[in-house]
Protein backbone atom coordinates (compact mmCIF):
# COMPACT_ATOMS: atom_id res chain seq x y z
CA UNK A 1 0.00 0.00 0.00
CA UNK A 2 1.24 3.35 -0.97
CA UNK A 3 2.06 5.95 2.06
CA UNK A 4 1.61 8.93 -0.03
CA UNK A 5 -2.20 10.36 0.28
CA UNK A 6 -3.83 10.06 -3.08
CA UNK A 7 -4.69 13.64 -4.84
CA UNK A 8 -7.91 12.53 -6.39
CA UNK A 9 -11.07 14.11 -4.66
CA UNK A 10 -14.44 14.53 -5.52
CA UNK A 11 -16.11 16.77 -8.18
CA UNK A 12 -18.02 18.97 -5.09
CA UNK A 13 -14.60 19.65 -3.78
CA UNK A 14 -13.00 20.55 -6.86
CA UNK A 15 -15.93 23.23 -7.53
CA UNK A 16 -15.86 24.68 -4.00
CA UNK A 17 -11.82 25.28 -3.91
CA UNK A 18 -12.44 27.02 -7.89
CA UNK A 19 -15.34 29.17 -5.66
CA UNK A 20 -12.82 29.90 -2.64
CA UNK A 21 -10.24 30.81 -4.78
CA UNK A 22 -12.18 33.40 -6.95
CA UNK A 23 -13.46 34.57 -3.51
CA UNK A 24 -10.35 35.08 -2.19
CA UNK A 25 -9.35 37.25 -5.28
CA UNK A 26 -12.06 39.02 -4.81
CA UNK A 27 -11.97 39.87 -1.34
CA UNK A 28 -8.69 40.71 -1.06
CA UNK A 29 -7.50 43.47 0.23
CA UNK A 30 -3.74 44.81 1.54
CA UNK A 31 -4.00 44.87 5.30
CA UNK A 32 -1.38 47.49 5.85
CA UNK A 33 -3.83 50.03 4.74
CA UNK A 34 -7.05 48.51 5.49
CA UNK A 35 -7.18 49.16 9.48
CA UNK A 36 -8.12 52.15 11.47
CA UNK A 37 -5.40 52.04 14.31
CA UNK A 38 -6.52 54.31 17.10
CA UNK A 39 -3.60 55.73 18.35
CA UNK A 40 -4.36 54.78 22.11
CA UNK A 41 -7.18 52.51 23.21
CA UNK A 42 -8.41 53.67 26.87
CA UNK A 43 -8.18 51.06 29.59
CA UNK A 44 -11.56 51.91 30.78
CA UNK A 45 -13.59 50.07 28.09
CA UNK A 46 -14.39 46.54 27.19
CA UNK A 47 -11.83 45.39 25.00
CA UNK A 48 -13.83 41.40 24.62
CA UNK A 49 -17.11 41.37 24.86
CA UNK A 50 -17.72 40.67 28.98
CA UNK A 51 -19.45 37.05 28.07
CA UNK A 52 -16.31 35.56 26.50
CA UNK A 53 -13.68 36.78 28.80
CA UNK A 54 -12.49 33.71 30.46
CA UNK A 55 -14.18 34.37 33.85
CA UNK A 56 -17.63 34.96 33.09
CA UNK A 57 -20.20 33.03 34.46
CA UNK A 58 -17.83 31.99 37.65
CA UNK A 59 -18.14 33.25 41.25
CA UNK A 60 -14.91 34.82 41.36
CA UNK A 61 -15.82 37.14 38.60
CA UNK A 62 -18.99 38.27 40.44
CA UNK A 63 -16.19 39.43 43.44
CA UNK A 64 -14.48 41.46 40.53
CA UNK A 65 -15.89 45.26 40.42
CA UNK A 66 -15.96 46.35 36.98
CA UNK A 67 -12.97 48.40 36.36
CA UNK A 68 -10.60 44.74 37.57
CA UNK A 69 -13.25 43.52 34.74
CA UNK A 70 -12.44 45.76 32.31
CA UNK A 71 -8.85 45.74 32.74
CA UNK A 72 -8.95 41.71 32.71
CA UNK A 73 -10.99 42.47 29.20
CA UNK A 74 -7.85 43.85 27.65
CA UNK A 75 -5.64 41.35 28.91
CA UNK A 76 -7.80 38.40 27.57
CA UNK A 77 -7.49 40.36 24.68
CA UNK A 78 -4.29 40.40 24.12
CA UNK A 79 -3.64 36.85 24.95
CA UNK A 80 -6.19 36.33 22.58
CA UNK A 81 -4.62 37.71 19.76
CA UNK A 82 -1.59 36.34 20.79
CA UNK A 83 -2.70 32.77 20.95
CA UNK A 84 -3.59 33.48 17.21
CA UNK A 85 -0.54 34.89 16.03
CA UNK A 86 0.91 31.41 17.68
CA UNK A 87 -1.26 29.41 16.06
CA UNK A 88 -1.29 31.39 12.92
CA UNK A 89 2.85 30.60 12.99
CA UNK A 90 2.51 26.67 13.70
CA UNK A 91 -0.09 26.16 10.97
CA UNK A 92 1.51 28.09 8.56
CA UNK A 93 4.86 25.40 9.20
CA UNK A 94 2.06 23.13 8.17
CA UNK A 95 0.68 23.68 5.17
CA UNK A 96 3.89 25.47 3.44
CA UNK A 97 5.55 22.00 4.16
CA UNK A 98 2.51 20.29 2.19
CA UNK A 99 2.27 22.97 -0.43
CA UNK A 100 3.25 21.61 -4.32
CA UNK A 101 3.88 18.33 -2.42
CA UNK A 102 2.39 14.36 -3.83
CA UNK A 103 -1.35 14.39 -2.27
CA UNK A 104 -2.04 18.09 -2.47
CA UNK A 105 -2.29 18.71 -5.82
CA UNK A 106 -5.87 19.94 -5.63
CA UNK A 107 -6.00 22.30 -3.25
CA UNK A 108 -2.37 24.16 -3.78
CA UNK A 109 -4.02 26.86 -5.42
CA UNK A 110 -5.71 27.77 -2.79
CA UNK A 111 -3.38 26.89 -0.07
CA UNK A 112 -1.43 30.30 -1.89
CA UNK A 113 -4.16 32.40 -0.57
CA UNK A 114 -4.32 30.90 2.84
CA UNK A 115 -0.55 30.99 3.17
CA UNK A 116 -0.79 34.54 2.09
CA UNK A 117 -3.81 35.56 3.92
CA UNK A 118 -2.70 33.80 7.47
CA UNK A 119 0.56 35.81 7.44
CA UNK A 120 -1.33 39.15 6.65
CA UNK A 121 -3.57 37.86 10.22
CA UNK A 122 -0.04 37.12 11.60
CA UNK A 123 0.70 40.36 11.06
CA UNK A 124 -2.25 42.33 12.53
CA UNK A 125 -2.67 40.52 15.57
CA UNK A 126 0.81 40.86 16.37
CA UNK A 127 0.55 44.69 15.86
CA UNK A 128 -2.46 44.64 17.73
CA UNK A 129 -0.90 43.01 20.91
CA UNK A 130 2.07 45.67 20.03
CA UNK A 131 0.75 48.50 19.20
CA UNK A 132 -1.89 48.57 22.33
CA UNK A 133 -0.63 46.27 24.99
CA UNK A 134 3.33 46.22 24.12
CA UNK A 135 4.09 42.72 24.29
CA UNK A 136 2.92 39.04 22.57
CA UNK A 137 2.49 36.72 25.62
CA UNK A 138 4.70 33.64 25.09
CA UNK A 139 2.68 30.72 23.30
CA UNK A 140 1.16 27.93 25.89
CA UNK A 141 3.34 24.93 27.07
CA UNK A 142 3.02 22.44 24.76
CA UNK A 143 4.25 20.31 27.27
CA UNK A 144 0.78 19.78 28.63
CA UNK A 145 -0.32 17.88 25.69
CA UNK A 146 2.22 15.57 25.67
CA UNK A 147 3.84 14.10 22.83
CA UNK A 148 2.96 13.78 19.56
CA UNK A 149 2.83 10.65 18.94
CA UNK A 150 4.11 9.38 15.46
CA UNK A 151 1.72 8.35 13.10
CA UNK A 152 1.14 7.02 9.68
CA UNK A 153 1.60 9.97 6.89
CA UNK A 154 -2.75 10.06 6.38
CA UNK A 155 -3.19 10.09 10.20
CA UNK A 156 -0.33 13.05 10.14
CA UNK A 157 -2.51 14.65 7.51
CA UNK A 158 -5.98 14.23 9.02
CA UNK A 159 -4.24 15.59 12.01
CA UNK A 160 -2.53 18.79 11.00
CA UNK A 161 -5.90 19.75 9.06
CA UNK A 162 -8.34 18.72 11.76
CA UNK A 163 -6.32 20.78 14.37
CA UNK A 164 -6.38 23.89 12.06
CA UNK A 165 -9.79 23.45 11.87
CA UNK A 166 -10.26 22.96 15.20
CA UNK A 167 -8.27 26.25 16.01
CA UNK A 168 -9.84 28.42 13.06
CA UNK A 169 -13.62 27.34 14.25
CA UNK A 170 -12.67 27.88 18.16
CA UNK A 171 -11.32 31.80 17.13
CA UNK A 172 -13.93 32.45 14.55
CA UNK A 173 -16.48 31.93 17.90
CA UNK A 174 -14.85 34.80 19.49
CA UNK A 175 -14.05 37.06 16.19
CA UNK A 176 -18.07 36.83 15.04
CA UNK A 177 -19.32 37.84 18.35
CA UNK A 178 -16.61 40.65 18.85
CA UNK A 179 -16.95 42.16 15.43
CA UNK A 180 -20.40 43.04 15.51
CA UNK A 181 -20.24 43.85 19.58
CA UNK A 182 -21.52 47.44 19.90
CA UNK A 183 -20.15 47.81 23.48
CA UNK A 184 -16.12 47.37 21.34
CA UNK A 185 -14.43 50.11 19.79
CA UNK A 186 -14.11 50.53 15.95
CA UNK A 187 -10.49 49.26 16.09
CA UNK A 188 -11.49 46.09 18.07
CA UNK A 189 -14.66 45.42 16.00
CA UNK A 190 -13.05 45.69 13.08
CA UNK A 191 -9.82 43.86 13.23
CA UNK A 192 -12.12 41.23 14.20
CA UNK A 193 -14.53 41.32 11.80
CA UNK A 194 -12.21 41.11 9.06
CA UNK A 195 -10.90 37.92 10.14
CA UNK A 196 -13.97 36.33 10.53
CA UNK A 197 -14.66 37.13 6.66
CA UNK A 198 -11.11 35.65 5.65
CA UNK A 199 -11.84 32.74 7.84
CA UNK A 200 -15.00 31.88 6.89
CA UNK A 201 -13.30 30.67 3.46
CA UNK A 202 -10.63 28.38 5.34
CA UNK A 203 -13.13 26.88 7.32
CA UNK A 204 -15.75 25.87 4.14
CA UNK A 205 -12.64 24.39 2.97
CA UNK A 206 -11.13 22.97 6.15
CA UNK A 207 -14.14 21.15 6.55
CA UNK A 208 -14.07 19.84 2.98
CA UNK A 209 -10.78 18.88 3.05
CA UNK A 210 -10.95 17.51 6.53
CA UNK A 211 -13.50 14.80 5.30
CA UNK A 212 -11.41 13.70 1.97
CA UNK A 213 -8.30 13.34 4.55
CA UNK A 214 -10.75 11.57 7.30
CA UNK A 215 -11.58 9.28 3.94
CA UNK A 216 -8.05 8.43 3.31
CA UNK A 217 -7.30 7.70 6.86
CA UNK A 218 -10.07 5.14 7.41
CA UNK A 219 -8.66 3.12 4.69
CA UNK A 220 -5.56 3.24 5.96
CA UNK A 221 -5.54 1.98 9.34
CA UNK A 222 -7.68 -0.16 11.66
CA UNK A 223 -10.54 0.92 14.38
CA UNK A 224 -7.62 0.73 17.34
CA UNK A 225 -5.70 4.22 15.67
CA UNK A 226 -8.49 5.71 14.92
CA UNK A 227 -9.70 5.73 18.79
CA UNK A 228 -6.27 6.58 19.74
CA UNK A 229 -6.98 9.78 16.81
CA UNK A 230 -9.87 10.33 18.56
CA UNK A 231 -8.30 10.68 22.20
CA UNK A 232 -5.24 12.77 20.58
CA UNK A 233 -7.27 15.53 18.95
CA UNK A 234 -9.64 15.44 22.08
CA UNK A 235 -6.72 16.20 24.31
CA UNK A 236 -5.65 19.05 21.81
CA UNK A 237 -9.34 20.22 22.10
CA UNK A 238 -8.96 20.42 26.07
CA UNK A 239 -5.66 21.50 25.41
CA UNK A 240 -6.44 24.57 23.57
CA UNK A 241 -9.49 25.56 25.25
CA UNK A 242 -6.91 25.88 28.69
CA UNK A 243 -4.84 28.22 26.85
CA UNK A 244 -7.80 31.20 27.81
CA UNK A 245 -7.23 30.46 30.86
CA UNK A 246 -3.49 32.11 31.65
CA UNK A 247 -2.82 33.43 34.86
CA UNK A 248 0.01 35.81 33.04
CA UNK A 249 -3.38 37.69 32.23
CA UNK A 250 -4.48 37.98 35.53
CA UNK A 251 -1.40 38.86 36.88
CA UNK A 252 -1.19 41.77 34.45
CA UNK A 253 -5.07 43.04 35.16
CA UNK A 254 -3.97 43.79 38.53
CA UNK A 255 -5.49 40.29 40.28
CA UNK A 256 -3.77 39.11 43.40
CA UNK A 257 -3.44 35.23 42.99
CA UNK A 258 -3.24 34.78 39.73
CA UNK A 259 -2.22 31.05 39.79
CA UNK A 260 -5.38 31.02 43.00
CA UNK A 261 -8.16 33.02 40.36
CA UNK A 262 -6.60 30.48 37.84
CA UNK A 263 -7.48 27.48 39.55
CA UNK A 264 -10.79 28.70 40.85
CA UNK A 265 -12.35 29.56 37.61
CA UNK A 266 -10.58 26.34 35.85
CA UNK A 267 -12.76 24.17 38.89
CA UNK A 268 -15.84 26.24 38.57
CA UNK A 269 -18.58 24.06 36.31
CA UNK A 270 -20.05 27.37 34.64
CA UNK A 271 -16.45 27.32 32.51
CA UNK A 272 -17.25 23.93 31.21
CA UNK A 273 -21.14 25.53 29.91
CA UNK A 274 -19.41 28.54 28.18
CA UNK A 275 -16.73 26.38 26.96
CA UNK A 276 -19.27 23.96 25.60
CA UNK A 277 -20.40 26.88 23.02
CA UNK A 278 -17.18 28.36 22.17
CA UNK A 279 -16.67 24.33 20.61
CA UNK A 280 -20.11 23.36 19.65
CA UNK A 281 -19.62 23.85 15.88
CA UNK A 282 -16.01 21.74 15.56
CA UNK A 283 -17.15 19.20 18.07
CA UNK A 284 -20.43 18.27 16.23
CA UNK A 285 -18.54 18.34 12.68
CA UNK A 286 -16.10 15.48 14.27
CA UNK A 287 -18.85 13.81 15.35
CA UNK A 288 -20.53 14.03 11.80
CA UNK A 289 -17.77 13.00 9.77
CA UNK A 290 -17.46 9.73 11.94
CA UNK A 291 -14.12 10.35 14.08
CA UNK A 292 -15.78 10.94 17.20
CA UNK A 293 -17.84 8.10 18.96
CA UNK A 294 -18.93 10.39 21.79
CA UNK A 295 -18.64 13.72 22.99
CA UNK A 296 -16.99 13.50 26.25
CA UNK A 297 -13.66 15.46 26.40
CA UNK A 298 -10.97 14.43 29.36
CA UNK A 299 -10.43 16.49 32.22
CA UNK A 300 -7.57 18.80 31.77
FE1 LIG B 1 -6.46 33.64 10.17
FE1 LIG C 1 -7.44 30.90 8.63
Amino acid sequence: MTTVPRPDVTDRFRELLDRLTEKAIEDYYNPYQRFDWADHLDEDQWWMSPELISVAGTAQAERLDEATLQRLSKWESINFYSLNVHGIRELLMEVVNRIHQPGFEAPSDFFHHFIGEENEHMWFFAEFCLRYGRKIYRPPVVAALGPAPLYEPEVENFLVFARILFFEEMVDHYNMAMGQDERLCRTIRQVNAIHHQDESRHIAFGRELVSHLYGLMRERVDEDRLREVEAYLKRYIVFSVNSFYNPEVYRDAGIADPLGLRAAVLADPARRVAERRVIRKPMAFFRKIGLFTDDTLPVG
